[in-house]
């Protein structure tokens, strides 16, 4: 049974003093309530700055931290960069990686990813790797294409044994920020897709062993339905992952 896991990409939103108490909120509900909230795992990625504000707050709670971002190499001069041994050193467990943001604005390829994802698992990360199509290329028909190219570009070099530390996000870029949710069956259909890839790549133990995760406009009244798809194994959330009763409420549709 694969453990859906719920992570909250905060991306560039709040200040200390409000990631401090968002995480405070999310962690002290789930401790009061593991029958309600705990059925899944939880994450937050908060930015990079906050990450050890966070990690106090959520240490020796079962909530996990993620960063959003790092840099393939392990160290050196690379100025505003971060290694995925600095990310562990402040507790972080998972690393979001190859976010359409990250693709569409800041311009990484699928071979910048790949860096990152080797490096991460290196060094003992769990890459969330995030794979999606954009609205051209889905009314072109090219989703499958798309996603299939991410995933080899994304993960080439990767084991088996490996890729049980990797989490997928399918995340389609017209669906982030935009309201505009992926109908459970347009997700299960791309998720139903990795998950063959997965097989094809690897083998049937890997492919049902890993988690693959939506993104896109998950909220809490839209969570439980696309949670309830075979192949849908938690949320990569973004703006409802700002609000301690939108974060959890997901938690509970899980
Ligand atoms: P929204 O939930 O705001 O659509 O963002 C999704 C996302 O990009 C998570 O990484």
């Amino acid at each position: 049974m694969r453990t859906p896991l719920i992570a909250g990409n905060w991306k560039m939103n709040l200040h200390r003093a409000e990631a401090v108490a968002l995480a405070e909120a999310v962690v002290k509900a789930i401790k009061a309530d593991s029958g309600k909230y705990g059925k899944a795992e939880a994450a937050l990625c908060p930015p990079s700055v906050y990450l050890d504000a966070v990690a106090q707050v959520v240490k020796g709670s079962s909530v996990a931290l993620g960063a959003q971002n790092m840099y393939h190499e392990a160290n050196g001069a690379f100025t505003g960069e971060l290694s995925a041994s600095m990310l562990r050193d402040v507790g972080c467990k998972y690393v979001v990686l190859g976010h359409s943001e990250r693709r569409h604005i800041l311009g990484e390829s699928n071979q910048d990813v790949n860096r990152k994802v080797l490096t991460a698992l290196k060094g003992g990360l769990s890459p969330i790797v995030c794979v999606g199509e954009t609205l051209q290329q889905r009314e072109a028909g090219q989703t499958a294409d798309v996603v299939w190219e991410q995933f080899f570009g994304s993960l080439a070099g990767v084991s088996a044994e490996q890729m049980q530390q990797v989490v997928i996000a399918y995340e389609p870029v017209w669906a982030i920020g935009t309201g505009k949710t992926a109908t459970p069956q347009q997700a299960e259909e791309v998720h139903a897709d990795l998950r063959k890839i997965l097989e094809f790549r690897y083998n049937t133990a890997t492919a049902q062993a890993v988690r693959i995760q939506y993104g896109g406009s998950v909220k809490p009244d839209n969570a439980a339905e696309l949670l309830s798809q075979k192949n849908i194994d938690g949320a990569l959330v973004g703006g409802a992952s700002l609000k301690a009763e939108q974060f959890l409420g997901i938690l509970a549709g899980a």
